[in-house]
């Protein structure tokens, strides 16, 4: 029984960090008419309320992606920002798979794995006229692996797990590991929390031991007492980033950092191969 729900924390600064990447991502990809296969092995519900009793508990959005200022959005992330504010005024966020949905083209694909029986009848109903979409209600560390390698096609995957149990680190490396060796420039961003223990870095270490082409990691930390025994950093791994993705995010988050409402906000990039 799974009981993580993506809608206590929609729009928090983790997801503004992936969603960032994502955006970036997929626009990069775009510059050329080849499809692209989107992947993503931890979909959730696709949409959420802003409004509503979830966002409300936690507090998230209003103090990630509810304090930003539009009108003085980094244009490395116009795209990204644009999109984010249509939803916003319609008092919902959108979750990864709708990101990607409304920034890639009709040439291109979708693939959405999600397990929880709440947000699977959410996805199926978000996709139900999108014809390029296919979502399975089977485990994504599971179904990636075979999904590859992508004839005459990109391939982009975002692998997004809850890290509810600690079998997921090595779940996702294992399902990372057998992905890249299948498709080895596939573009892979694996989303991780910084927590106490730092449970993150035998994962890093352990991708980092099979990946033999560029690998990033992107990371957020912020500080302060609304947040006090709460994840308080998370990161982006990218395995072939597009070579701007890097320049960009630096860029940006140094007007987005200024902007986040908390004590202290520290934005990092570390090439960890090149
Ligand atoms: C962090 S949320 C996903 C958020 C989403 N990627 C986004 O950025 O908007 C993780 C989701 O993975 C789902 N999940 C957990 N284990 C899974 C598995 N093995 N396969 C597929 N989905 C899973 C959970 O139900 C949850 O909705």
């Amino acid at each position: 029984m799974l009981s993580y729900r993506h809608g206590y924390h929609a729009g928090g600064f983790a997801d503004l960090l992936k969603h960032a990447v994502l955006s970036l991502i997929i626009e990069y990809l775009k510059r050329k008419p080849a499809p692209i296969r989107y992947i993503d092995t931890h979909a959730g519900g696709g949409l959420y309320d802003i409004g509503g009793e979830m966002a409300a508990k936690t507090g998230e959005f209003a103090k990630g992606v509810g304090s930003l200022a539009f009108d003085d959005f980094p244009a490395q992330l116009q795209v990204y920002g644009s999109l984010i504010e249509s939803y916003l005024s319609q008092e919902r966020y959108p979750g990864s798979p709708l990101i990607a949905a409304d920034l890639l083209r009709p040439q291109d694909e979708l693939k959405l794995f999600e397990l929880h029986t709440t947000e699977v009848p959410r996805l199926e109903a978000l996709f139900a006229k999108d014809r390029r979409v296919r979502v399975s209600p089977t485990n994504g560390f599971q179904g990636l692996a075979p999904l590859l390698p992508v004839q005459h096609a990109r391939a982009f995957v975002l692998i997004d797990p809850p890290y509810e149990l600690r079998a997921e680190y090595t779940d996702a490396v294992a399902c990372l590991k057998a992905a890249y060796l299948r498709m080895n420039n596939g573009v892979f961003a694996l989303w991780y929390p910084i927590i106490d223990g730092a449970p993150h870095l035998p994962m890093l270490n352990s991708i980092k031991a099979f990946v033999d082409s560029k690998l990033w990691h992107f990371e957020l930390a912020v500080k302060d007492e609304s947040i006090r025994g709460k994840m308080s950093s998370t990161g982006v791994l990218v395995i072939n980033p597009p070579w701007t993705l890097a320049t960009d995010l630096n860029e940006a988050f140094k007007a987005i950092t200024q902007q986040l409402p908390f004590d202290s906000v520290k934005f990092s990039a570390e090439c960890v191969l090149d």
